[in-house]
């Protein structure tokens, strides 16, 4: 009898993840184990399920020499070494396609707590400075200008929202989309569109070309009324850069989703800020998404595992 391929399961999924990949092959859970202590398991492994807080990189490549698939249950792959992946021919498969909804909910959200200035609000009435006044006004929605730098699969999932909600939709991206008729979002040159934009939201992948593309600059041609969001990743912002533009009223407020460092430390000056709503990078994180999103990555090792095509490859070049 030929020996079952083994698969090591890096990050916490639910449990009938696991049961559908030992239909298939020998498993190992190290996601209760700290990484330090992940190396006996991974010896003989074909293939490993991990997500965007499992940093893939050249030593843990090294650490399994049988190494042939890394099946991501995140979207964003930025912590994986594709050099390492590359010169070994080992495939990549990440979760496109399972988190659009929920991501977009919570991204849209950030929209509306920036400019109705939720964080504000909520310290007002917990303070008790309601006892006193009313809390400042803040601006509407409807009719204001959303700019979504990044429109791939979850932009135009925000720019429905946003248009329900009576706003104007514009993006830019690394190219202009064939499908604005039916977006209804309209291209404009990143330049143009910071300048243009009430609320801008970053919605890119972190790659070598949009690290740290909010910076000084960018904020300096926002409005001083503007919003900035992140739902992305951190490291898209230069984080001092945005504290700058804050406290120097270069931009009006920001949301945030992800943050540079990540968990970002409880005594970060953006967290005492009331212009700046702060969540702990929640965007997918739901039961029925999550567990999606894992399931995927399961798939895809069982149809790596059984010869069939992967369902959500990422090309590696
Ligand atoms: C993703 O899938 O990239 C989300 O940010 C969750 O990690």
């Amino acid at each position: 009898m030929t020996e079952r391929p083994h698969l090591v399961v890096l990050r916490h999924v639910p449990d009938a993840v696991v049961a559908r990949l030992r239909e298939h092959a020998r498993v190992t859970d190290v996601s209760d184990l700290p990484r330090t202590a992940w190396g006996a398991a991974l010896g003989d492994a074909i293939g490993v399920l991990g997500s965007s807080s499992t940093s893939i990189d050249a030593e843990l490549v090294a650490q399994v020499p049988g190494l042939r698939i890394v099946a991501f249950q995140s979207v964003g792959y930025d912590n994986v070494d594709l050099e390492a992946l590359r010169a070994r021919g080992i495939v990549l498969t990440n979760a496109r396609g399972s988190l659009v909804d929920a991501v977009a909910d919570v991204t849209f959200w950030l929209v509306v707590a920036a400019r109705r200035r939720f964080r504000l609000a909520v310290a007002w009435a917990r303070d008790g400075r309601w006892m006193r006044g009313d809390a400042p006004f803040s601006n509407d929605v409807a009719d204001a200008t959303l700019g979504i730098v990044g429109f791939g699969e979850i932009g135009p999932a925000v720019a429905r929202r946003a248009q329900a909600a009576g706003m104007r939709v514009i993006y830019s991206n690394r190219t202009p989309r064939a499908d604005d008729a039916q977006t209804g979002a309209a291209y404009r040159s990143f330049d143009a569109l910071l300048a243009e934009s009430d609320c801008v939201v970053a919605l890119v992948p972190l790659t070598p070309q949009t690290r740290r593309m909010f910076d000084d600059d960018a904020f300096a041609k926002m409005k001083r009324t503007a919003t900035f969001v992140n739902a992305a990743r951190g490291a898209i912002c230069d984080t001092d850069a945005l504290l700058r533009a804050l406290e120097q009223k270069t931009i009006a407020g920001a949301a945030l989703d992800v943050t540079d460092p990540e968990p970002l430390p409880p005594d970060h000056p953006l967290y005492a800020r009331e212009d700046v709503v702060i969540l702990p990078h929640v965007g997918s994180a739901t039961v029925e998404t999550r567990t999606r999103m894992s399931m995927l990555a399961a798939e895809n090792l069982v149809a790596f595992v059984e010869g069939k095509p992967l369902l959500t490859p990422v090309a590696l070049g």
